[in-house]
């Protein structure tokens, strides 16, 4: 082949490049290129051959070379922007896209991808526009409707998204992630199944405790008082408060209580079940057991939120604080799975939490700053509550008004999650706003029974409304007061008259 001219070299490059030889194709095109080295199309091919061997920065070089000797061709500039966005260059894919459009303002994968790398810059109001543009040009395409949804959710325009969603299934049927999606994107919308029944759930977090275990033995929960510790929650008793919901729906269930739900060895299984019911499913762990495999598998099954409660922001302190070792390598997954989310799932809610005492609270500024770039949905600064009493005096509560200026109008700090509900003046928020299931299948009154001496009823046998009103008439006849007397959620007109300071 050696003295060939440029024509030969380029020809057999085009042959080879057809019947899928990427590697003899490349090597074809390096023999044109040294014949002609102005010969732009071969520098084009060469692009091609290496875009196919994955060979991404090799293929933007040869894509630029062909561009400088010819900046018109429009298939290099396309083709660059991809190579660009292969290797992470976003800001140099979107200029390259830019370009592209330029010349030709209709090409449906040009503004597809110009999209993506929108999307990695986080320039989301951008990315979505680019998206409207390709589904317009080519509606039928479902993944890029998919897209334009996820950029919607990004901008917590729920309504939209979930129209986007619908369309992708509308052209493919089949598309479950889809499915999935739109489920969680409509009621963000706040899009609940009406019930005009009274006492109906719409606006009621269910708080299930999947298993009162727990590997972790954190100073500021009295899980001491409890008397079991190692009870796992029966598929029954999911599989009856599955159907209850199904008839009465609830706004969320969040898998939590007073135990540690990683440990569930059916949890995927309940996750299953309960997402089934078209409600979402969230769940608070200390994230010791919750790698980037694990959590892909939970959301497969409809799991739409994590929050990771790790209160330290160093390996010391959390040891101190949670007696729960591997530290580092929690933060990793965390970290692992916000880069998913960010990916794959920008529905999903992934927050990370911090209790405030006077063991961490040296570590709640590092704690936000490291957390801030990472973009967690939210990260929750919890003041300390005294568990209604239980609390070991051992733990301190600290001022919190200090946090609260700092991040005064902060949107993605919220100090003391509870503060966004609102309270009456005789009903203790967390007891209107939560039903609270522990692992045997008793609602109780609220997860601060770790003594489990309350019960409303067993989600076994009863509906949860029945249980949920007939709970709250009895907090009303104050039949509660010696429970929640010492508790700090408890409402001031509830409290003896001397507590108030009333003579
Ligand atoms: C009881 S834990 C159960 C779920 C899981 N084991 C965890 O720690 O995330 C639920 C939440 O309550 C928080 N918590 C526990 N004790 C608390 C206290 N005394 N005051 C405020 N929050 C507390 C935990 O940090 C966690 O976010
Ligand atoms: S707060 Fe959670 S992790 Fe800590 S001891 Fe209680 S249940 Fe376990
Ligand atoms: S006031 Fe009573 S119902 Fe409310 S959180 Fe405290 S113990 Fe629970």
């Amino acid at each position: 082949m050696d003295g060939a001219p440029w024509s030969v070299h380029h020809d057999r490059g085009a042959s080879l490049l057809r019947s899928g030889q990427w590697e003899e194709a490349a090597v074809a095109y390096r023999s044109a290129i040294r014949c002609r080295p102005d010969a732009s199309a071969s520098h084009v091919h060469l692009g091609h051959s290496l875009s196919h061997l994955g060979h991404w920065e090799q293929a933007a070089a040869a894509y630029r070379r062909a561009l400088d000797l010819d900046p018109g061709i429009v298939e290099a500039r396309v083709n660059l922007g991809n190579a660009l966005l292969k290797t992470s260059a976003w800001k140099e894919a979107v200029v390259e896209y830019d370009a592209c459009l330029r010349q030709r303002p209709d090409d449906a994968a040009c503004h597809l991808n110009r999209g993506h790398a929108l999307s990695h810059l986080g320039r989301w109001d951008a990315a979505a526009s680019s998206y409207g543009r390709a589904v317009d040009l080519e509606p039928g395409v479902a993944s890029s409707h998919v897209s334009l949804g996820d950029a919607y959710c990004r901008l917590k325009r729920w309504e939209d998204a979930a129209a986007a969603y619908q369309r992708a299934l509308d052209v493919d049927p089949g598309a479950d992630e889809a499915r999935r999606k739109v489920a969680i994107a409509l009621s963000k919308a706040g899009h609940r199944r009406a019930s005009t029944e009274p006492g109906n759930l719409a606006e009621v977090t269910v708080d299930l405790e999947v298993t009162s275990a727990c590997d972790a033995a954190c100073g500021f929960c009295p899980r001491a008082a409890m008397p079991d510790k190692k009870r796992l929650i029966s598929l029954d008793v999911v599989e009856s408060l599955a159907r209850d919901i199904e008839k009465n729906p609830v706004d969320l269930i969040v898998l939590c209580g007073i135990g540690e739900s990683t440990l569930h060895p059916e949890l995927e299984r309940i996750v299953e079940i309960l997402a089934a019911t078209g409600t979402k499913v969230e769940m608070t762990t200390h994230g010791g057991r919750l790698d980037v495999e694990r959590f892909e598998r939970l959301v497969a099954l409809g799991l739409c939120g994590v929050n990771f409660s790790l209160n330290a922001n160093t390996a010391q302190t959390h040891r101190e604080v949670m007696r729960l070792k591997g530290f580092d390598r929690t933060v990793a997954n965390v970290e692992s799975i916000l880069e998913a989310r960010d990916r794959h799932h920008p529905e999903i809610t992934v927050h990370v939490s911090f209790v405030v005492c006077d063991l961490n609270q040296h570590e709640v500024a590092d704690f936000v700053s490291f957390w801030r770039p990472k973009r967690p949905s939210r990260i929750w600064l919890h003041p300390l509550n005294n568990r209604a009493g239980l609390l070991s005096p051992a733990v301190k509560s600290v001022d919190m008004r200090e946090h609260e200026r700092r991040y005064e109008g902060d949107d993605l700090v919220l100090v003391d999650v509870f503060s966004e509900i609102h309270e009456e003046d005789r009903l203790c928020k967390v007891a209107e706003s939560m039903i609270f299931i522990s692992a045997d299948g008793e609602m109780r009154l609220c997860a601060m029974d770790y003594q489990r001496v309350t019960s409303c009823g067993s989600a076994k046998s009863e509906s949860l409304r029945d249980m949920h009103r007939s709970k709250l008439e009895r907090y009303l006849r104050r039949e509660m007061d010696d429970f929640c007397a010492g508790c700090d959620f408890c409402p001031p007109a509830t409290k003896p008259a001397e507590s108030q300071g009333v003579r």
